[in-house]
Order: C-alpha cells, then sequence, then structure tokens
C-alpha cells in the first residue's frame, strides 16, 4: 500500500468509493454530480473557514453553493437542528438532485446524512470526515441518525453517501486524545478482520498515535477496506446476519457492548475510541473465561490498546451501573445480551446471554 491517494469501493446495492490520501480534498467538488444545480455544505464552527473555501471551489461549476453551520459535536445531533437544516434547504429551493456534503466530524456526517436521507425522502449525500473516527467509522457505510433525549442515535436510517473523501491534511490538526481515541475504531478492525493494523501499529506505537506516523495512510486505508467489505455484505445490519451466513455488520460492535455502557454511565463525557478500548479488552477476557480465546490473544489486547495510550481499566464498584446500561442498549435483543467476541485474533463470534458469573469475573479483571 502507498501514500498516494487510494480509492476503496463500497459495494453493495449503492456502491460507492471512498478515497483516501493527502491533499484530495480538492477531489469534492469534481466529485459533485452533473445534474447537481445546488449544494449545502453541513459543517461545525470550527470548520467555517475551511467550508468557505469549499463553497468558493464549488461554486466555480455550481449556481448556487451555500454553506449550513450546525453546531460542534453531539449537539448538532438534535431535531430541532435538523428542523433549522430542512428549513434552509426548503428556502433554498433544493430539489432531489441536488446534494448535500457533510463536512466535519462523526456528529455532523451523522447529522448530514439523516438530513440527505428525509429531504424529499433523499437527495445525494457526499461526506467529507475530518476526523480519524468519522473517516475510519461515522462516514463509511451509511449509518445515519440523530439523538432524543431518551438516548443516542435512536432517530435515523441507513442511508449511503454517493461519494467518501478522506483527506488526511485534516488529521493534522486534530487534537492529539482525538486522533488517538480515533485509533481504538482502526485497531478494532485489526482485532475483528485484519492483524496487518496491529502488526503496523506495534512496529512503532509511539508513532503511531500521531497523525504525523509513518503508517497513518495504510492504517486508514486498512480500516475503511474492514467497514467497507463488511458494510457491502450487510449494509441494514440485518437480525440474524446476513444470508450468506456469517455476523455480518454488527462484527464492528467489536467492544461496544459494554463501551455504550461505559459512555452512558459517564454521561457521553468520556471518546468513543477510550470506551470501546476498555470494551475490547473486556469482550475478550469474556471470551477467554468461555473458554474460546487464548490468554496471549487477551494480552495482545492490552499491549496494542495501552501501547497508543488507550485505557485498558474501568473503575471497579461500577458493574451494576454498567449491567444495567447494557442491557437498555438498542443491540440487546429480547434482553439477552449479546457480545461480540474473537475465538482467535481475527475470528470473530457471537456470545449470546452469558452466564453472569463470567460477566462479573470479566469485569473483575478489567477493573482497576
Ligand atoms: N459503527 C458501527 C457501524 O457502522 O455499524
Amino acid at each position: 500500500m502507498s501514500a498516494q491517494p487510494v480509492v476503496v469501493p463500497v459495494r453493495g446495492d449503492a456502491p460507492y468509493d471512498v478515497v483516501i490520501g493527502h491533499g484530495v480534498g480538492a477531489g469534492v467538488a469534481a466529485g459533485v454530480p452533473e445534474s447537481a444545480a445546488r449544494v449545502a455544505i453541513i459543517h461545525p464552527p470550527t470548520l467555517r473557514e475551511q467550508a468557505e473555501s469549499l463553497r468558493n471551489e464549488i461554486a466555480a461549476s455550481k449556481p448556487s453553493v451555500i454553506t449550513i453551520e450546525v453546531p460542534d459535536g453531539e449537539k448538532a445531533k438534535s431535531s430541532a437542528v435538523a428542523e433549522y437544516c430542512w428549513t434552509v434547504l426548503g428556502q433554498s429551493g433544493f430539489t432531489r438532485t441536488d446534494v448535500v456534503i457533510g463536512f466535519g466530524g462523526g456528529s455532523t456526517t451523522d447529522l448530514a446524512g439523516f438530513v440527505a436521507a428525509t429531504w424529499l425522502r433523499g437527495v445525494p449525500l457526499i461526506q467529507v470526515p475530518t476526523t480519524l473516527l468519522a473517516m475510519v467509522d461515522a462516514a463509511v457505510g451509511g449509518k445515519t441518525g440523530i439523538n432524543t433525549a431518551e438516548g443516542k442515535n435512536l432517530v435515523g436510517c441507513f442511508y449511503p453517501p454517493i461519494l467518501v473523501v478522506c483527506d488526511l491534511d485534516h488529521l493534522a490538526t486534530l487534537p492529539p486524545l482525538d486522533f488517538v481515541a480515533g485509533l481504538g475504531e482502526v485497531i478494532k478492525c485489526g482485532f475483528i478482520v485484519d492483524p496487518r493494523i496491529l502488526a503496523l501499529v506495534q512496529e512503532d506505537p509511539i508513532a503511531a498515535a500521531t497523525a504525523a506516523g509513518p503508517h497513518t495512510a495504510e492504517l486508514v486505508e486498512r480500516a475503511v477496506r474492514v467497514k467497507a467489505d463488511v458494510v457491502a455484505g450487510d449494509l441494514m445490519e440485518v437480525v440474524g446476519g446476513p444470508a450468506g451466513g456469517g455476523i455480518g455488520r454488527e462484527v464492528l460492535n467489536y467492544g461496544h457492548t459494554l463501551g455504550h455502557a461505559i459512555e452512558r454511565v459517564e454521561g457521553y463525557r468520556w471518546r468513543h475510541g477510550a470506551a470501546i478500548s476498555i470494551g475490547m479488552v473486556f469482550a475478550a477476557e469474556l471470551s477467554l473465561l468461555a473458554g474460546r480465546l487464548s490468554e496471549d490473544a487477551v494480552q495482545l489486547h492490552r499491549d496494542v490498546l495501552s501501547s497508543v495510550g488507550l485505557p485498558v481499566t474501568y473503575e471497579s464498584g461500577q458493574w451494576q451501573k454498567l449491567h444495567d446500561a447494557m442491557r437498555l442498549d438498542k443491540k440487546t435483543r429480547a434482553d439477552v445480551l449479546r457480545f461480540v467476541i474473537l475465538t482467535d485474533i481475527a475470528k470473530p463470534a457471537i456470545l449470546e446471554g452469558p452466564d453472569p458469573a463470567i460477566l462479573v469475573s470479566a469485569y473483575g479483571a478489567i477493573s482497576s
């Protein structure tokens, strides 16, 4: 794999490309279909200047290009902000062939995807993620959504974009802790499908933990390929897995059952990548206790995740709260807890309704 821009195809009923590389942001304008007369760029305040530059580039070939500024982070994912976007689109005369661009982190791309999916029952969407987490997870795979008072991502739909452009130049200005948290999802892809990711991190973890590291482009590309292949086979996370067999999209949930519970218990003040890092160690311990994973593989989780600065323990005495939160998770089916586990590196499986005793023991093993 090279440092040159690469194109990862996402196959399926509505195929699209993910373009990854330095300086590829210039390709966004070229990706707007000819049929579009109007373009709306949804962005957070922190990207106002860059959104304006993008607007100017696209305006060279399109008669009407507007920017819609939305709040930073999770505050963007509300029905009020979605309604604001619908109002602007309506007042701009947005038609079925016009294009919405989501330009920002995962919250912006989730909101932009939801707005594009719902306006006139769906207008073309281009995602331009600017954080590591959004590049390797939120912007790829077509999940869109907003939050309600009852929880995160409870309203949304599957709506694939027509193009995703990951300009790695954006990562240089990402706060270090956000970059490392994004690595949590990258490393997850290493554990569930592509162990070469783990080897690249292990080669020089300090370098891997920075955007300037020698393997950043390859790590992003490999993680996007993992996600692209998974969603191509099971876009809508079919209950019971895809028709052809296998776990399907649920595999992307490795580490997320406990990870989501930690996020909930911590009032969503934790970074997602940090929470799923602990969740992956928990899932590995669970699999070990169920007699399905080796001690060496569990240790590899601790070694790789902690080597880049991700947490691998959680405070003791919180089990009841975490357990309650896991039971409320939207992935729980009929009140039975489900975990993606590994039976070996890159060999995922499902553990359903584990013995409560091993849940408590696994928690003991990750407690600090
Ligand atoms: N973030 C998990 C998924 O896209 O399915």
